[in-house]
């Protein structure tokens, strides 16, 4: 293994104890659901939004707890996106994380309220950062709207709108609508992680504003690269299932500008997101090493 890949494989280790830590008991008579989530959430993952949201805030002099709600909360809701992106009236997969998907084995409607259940939880628990002792109250309100604002209709849910109108439609879909989609479905959540760690670290308004700048282009580099497995990739490394784009008629970056060119610009707007990085003049060395390492992930 890679030292990036073991340093990766480790922290997502430290931070899936964090994130556990907050998740629900699985008890009562609505205990499905807490069991659904728990499926959901330790199903795996790479933890990526946690590790971003973490390493942006200790580059900017984070050092306490108080990011700890946020970073359970990020896995949260990127894991109940999940669970409601592969539903059957979404993109209808079966496979997730290496394991059968949310409703493949509790069925749909348990799937739809686990997801519901994973979205308010991730609010109730980044609620919790306010009662924190010493906490700059106007950092945690920051963070709270900002999660709040990337997630919803003008982030991620926003992108998914986008994403699933232009399935299907036979026409050939414009870039500007590409770059809207992937900013929103999957740029808005990369967002949230990277600029509530800078915000909760206590930067400054021009900081956060180039942080989110960076973190737009790793969002569009990932889901380009996304696509790209989707048709390369290996179902086993991957977890999902491969051709899901295919199968559902998908507009996305490969069909619309080629193989060759997607990867081009993977790594183009990589190259970018390191160089603003950089400008900022923190100590950026291991967020560089993982952007330079996710040009060429295979899972
Ligand atoms: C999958 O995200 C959905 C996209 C936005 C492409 P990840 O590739 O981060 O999924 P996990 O969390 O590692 O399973
Ligand atoms: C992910 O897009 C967008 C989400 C917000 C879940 P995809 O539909 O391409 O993600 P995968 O490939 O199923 O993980
Ligand atoms: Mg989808
Ligand atoms: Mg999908
Ligand atoms: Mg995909």
């Amino acid at each position: 293994m890679s030292d990036i890949k073991s340093e990766l494989t480790h922290k997502a280790e430290a931070l899936e104890e964090i994130i556990y830590s907050y998740l629900p008991q699985v008890q009562g008579m609505q205990s499905t659901i807490f069991d659904a989530m728990d499926y959901s959430v330790k199903a795996g993952g790479k933890r990526l939004r946690p590790i971003l949201m973490s390493e942006t805030y200790r580059m900017f002099g984070g050092q306490d707890d108080v990011i700890n709600p946020f970073l359970a909360a990020i896995e949260m809701i990127h894991t109940y996106s999940l669970v409601h992106d592969d539903l059957p009236a979404m993109d209808n997969d079966m496979l997730r994380r290496g394991k059968p998907t949310t409703h493949a084995k509790y069925g749909e409607a348990m799937a739809i309220l686990a997801g519901d259940g994973l979205l308010n939880f991730a609010f109730e628990t980044a609620s919790t950062a306010f009662d924190k002792a010493d906490v700059n109250l106007k950092h945690v309100a920051r963070a709270f709207r900002t999660l709040s604002t990337k997630a919803g209709v003008y982030g991620m849910i926003g992108g998914q709108v986008v994403d699933v109108e232009s399935e299907k439609t036979g026409q050939e879909i414009t870039e500007e609508k590409l770059d809207f989609i992937y900013d929103l479905k999957t740029g808005a959540l990369i967002e949230a992680s990277m600029t509530i760690g800078a915000i909760l670290a206590g930067a400054c308004d021009a900081e956060i504003k180039e942080v989110e700048e960076v973190a737009k282009n790793i969002g569009l580099a990932f889901q380009i690269q996304d696509d790209i497995l989707d048709i390369e990739g290996d179902e086993a490394t991957l977890g999902k299932p491969i051709g899901s784009d295919e199968k559902n008629q998908k507009a996305t970056y490969v069909s619309f500008a080629g193989m060759e060119n997607s990867k081009k610009e993977v790594k183009k707007l990589t190259d970018q997101a390191v160089e603003k990085l950089h400008s900022l003049g923190r100590d950026d060395e291991f967020l560089t090493e993982l952007m330079n390492y996710l040009v060429y992930r295979n899972n």
